[in-house]
């Protein structure tokens, strides 16, 4: 009993028991996240309906990213520096895929920049003065949260735009097949607790490419054999498999999964694992 109602408590901290997304699924759930900044979304102060408008635009788009609606960030970034392995990343070399999330993600960037405007719109990045309600705080058009601001210093992040060498920092090879790694060969798995009911801990599913692949590798996450930050994050895919965020993540209440691209998120640790052979 007492355990049942532990089990029960937990899962109403979440309003839901988390998904198992399987082979084939698709990648979706953007428009109930906080990636939806229009007014379904429930952040922006007007009606502009348009979900995928903040970043991308069917004409006239900007340049680094697919059909781009994005300014690019002003702000000039200190990047990883040189790892361990003597890898380097220099302050210019931050690449656009990483600067698409920093376009937001940098806290300077406003959400609202487009290059295309709604309806005719003509290719001239415009402000377009909209403000937003993010978390029931009214930020204006830029991000303010500890939490969602990555800033403009990358040194304390997980190196980006970072060539994926192999021989270095134990890295698989680049054509392993994502799916076949394993994750809890040796582990307690008496010890998975909540995980323990699905297999979002003991398999290694990813989304790729829009859907959960079984057959995708390495070199499919990486960006011009780079890391970046969609190397890891999926922007548009609602993650609902990764209860162990879900209590401790103090942001919005729709859940995410943080937009991580693997089912069970970093639960066994098993985004940093499908990289690094540790
Ligand atoms: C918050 C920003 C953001 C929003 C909003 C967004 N996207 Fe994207 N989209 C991206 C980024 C960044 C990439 C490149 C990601 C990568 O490199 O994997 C991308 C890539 C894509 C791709 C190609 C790669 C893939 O995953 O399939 C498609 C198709 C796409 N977006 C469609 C959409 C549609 C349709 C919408 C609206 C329903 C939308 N996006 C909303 C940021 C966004
Ligand atoms: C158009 C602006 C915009 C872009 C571009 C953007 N984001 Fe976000 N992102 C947001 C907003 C707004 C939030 C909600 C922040 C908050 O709650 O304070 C958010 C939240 C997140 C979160 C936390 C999820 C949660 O549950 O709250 C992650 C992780 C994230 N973004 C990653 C990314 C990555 C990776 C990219 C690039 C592939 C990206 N974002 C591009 C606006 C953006
Ligand atoms: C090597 C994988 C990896 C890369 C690359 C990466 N992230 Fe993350 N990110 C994660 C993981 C794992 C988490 C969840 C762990 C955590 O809470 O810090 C996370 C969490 C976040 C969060 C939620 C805040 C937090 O720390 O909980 C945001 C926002 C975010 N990432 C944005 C980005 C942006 C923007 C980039 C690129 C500059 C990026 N990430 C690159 C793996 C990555
Ligand atoms: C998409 C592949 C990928 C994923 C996923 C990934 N890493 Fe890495 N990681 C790399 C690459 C590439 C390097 C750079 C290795 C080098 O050349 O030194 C690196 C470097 C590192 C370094 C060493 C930095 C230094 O200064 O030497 C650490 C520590 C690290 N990663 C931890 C993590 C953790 C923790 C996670 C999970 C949150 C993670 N990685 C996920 C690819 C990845």
């Amino acid at each position: 009993m007492g355990l049942a109602v532990g089990l029960f408590a937990e899962e109403a901290a979440y309003c839901g028991i988390p998904s198992d997304f399987t082979y084939g699924d698709a990648a979706s759930g953007i428009v109930d996240t906080p990636h939806n900044l229009g007014s379904t979304g429930g952040t922006i102060s007007n009606d502009e309906t348009d979900v995928c408008i903040f970043c991308h635009t069917p004409h006239h788009g900007g340049s680094g990213m697919p059909l781009w609606n994005r300014q690019s960030t002003a702000a000039s970034f200190k990047a990883y520096g040189t790892t361990l392995a003597g890898t380097y990343v220099a302050d210019n070399g931050v690449g656009a895929a990483s600067l698409a999330c920093l376009s937001c993600h940098d806290g300077v960037t406003s959400f609202d920049t487009l290059v295309n405007a709604p309806g005719k719109g003509g290719g001239t990045p415009v402000d377009m003065g909209w403000t937003f309600t993010i978390d029931g705080n009214t930020v204006s058009d830029v991000l303010t949260s500890v939490t969602a601001v990555i800033g403009t210093d990358l040194r304390n992040d997980h190196p980006v735009s970072i060539p994926y060498k192999e021989k270095v920092a134990s890295l698989r090879a680049r054509n392993t097949v994502i799916s076949t790694i394993e994750m809890t060969a040796g582990t307690l798995t008496a010890s998975l607790g909540s995980d323990a009911s699905s297999t979002t801990a003991t398999s290694n599913r990813w989304s790729v490419k829009g859907f959960i692949s079984s057959d995708a590798t390495i070199d499919d996450i990486l960006r011009d054999g780079k890391v970046e930050c969609s190397s890891c994050h999926d922007p548009h895919f609602k993650n609902t498999s990764w209860d162990e965020v879900d209590s401790t993540w103090g942001g919005p209440t729709e859940v995410t999964g943080l937009f991580l691209r693997r089912v069970g998120g970093n639960s066994v640790s098993g985004v940093c694992r499908t990289c690094h052979n540790k």
